[in-house]
């Protein structure tokens, strides 16, 4: 896949949770980075993970549907977040929050469960997307630059095919 990101990158990480995505890009040399929750719990337990890197993550304890940035954003990352709005309105007030905060040339780098996928995660009913679907969820503003397909395996050894998407933010008319 090109590489879409450089350290000196603002990127936004929509659903952070817990994840070692932001240790590591911490790690690469990320300074600009906004992890974006709506559990607290979830971006306490970021915040002990992060130790002394703790200072380069703006930790944002909001929903998705209602966060604002202004439009600065280069990357915007979200992995098995989106799939959670099950609601055609939720999805694209999502997807109208995205296009508003990443810039013109900015990127989304998103993956959901497949349409062969789970129906569930964490208990919770998703959203299944095929790779022309979750393409059309940000048609409007986005332009695909890569897509895959691939099977995440569990802690517990199951297998949840994924829908992995790069997309490049057009600028405005
Ligand atoms: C399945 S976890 C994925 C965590 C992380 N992205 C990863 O891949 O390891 C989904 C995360 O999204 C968060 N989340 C769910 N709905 C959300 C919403 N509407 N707004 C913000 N965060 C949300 C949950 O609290 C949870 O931390």
């Amino acid at each position: 896949m090109r590489r879409v990101s450089v350290p000196s990158d603002r990127v936004a990480v929509i659903g952070a949770g817990a994840s070692t995505l932001l240790v590591d890009l911490a790690a690469l040399g990320y300074r600009s980075i906004d992890a974006v929750d709506i559990s607290a719990a979830a971006l306490a337990q970021l915040r002990q993970r992060l130790g002394a890197s703790a200072g380069n993550v703006r930790l944002v304890c909001s929903d998705v549907r209602v966060v604002e940035f202004d439009s600065s954003v280069d990357v915007w990352h979200d992995r098995a977040t989106f799939h959670f709005l099950t609601d055609a309105a939720d999805q694209r007030s999502y997807a109208r929050n995205a296009a508003a905060a990443v810039r013109a040339g900015g990127h989304l780098i998103i993956a959901t469960f497949a349409d062969n996928g789970p129906e569930q995660c964490s208990g919770l009913d998703v959203a299944r997307y095929s790779v022309d679907a979750l393409g059309a969820a940000f048609a409007s503003d986005f332009d695909v630059v890569d897509a895959t397909r691939f099977d995440h395996v569990t802690p517990t050894g199951a297998s949840q095919p994924f829908v992995h998407l790069v997309l490049r933010r057009r600028a405005n008319a």
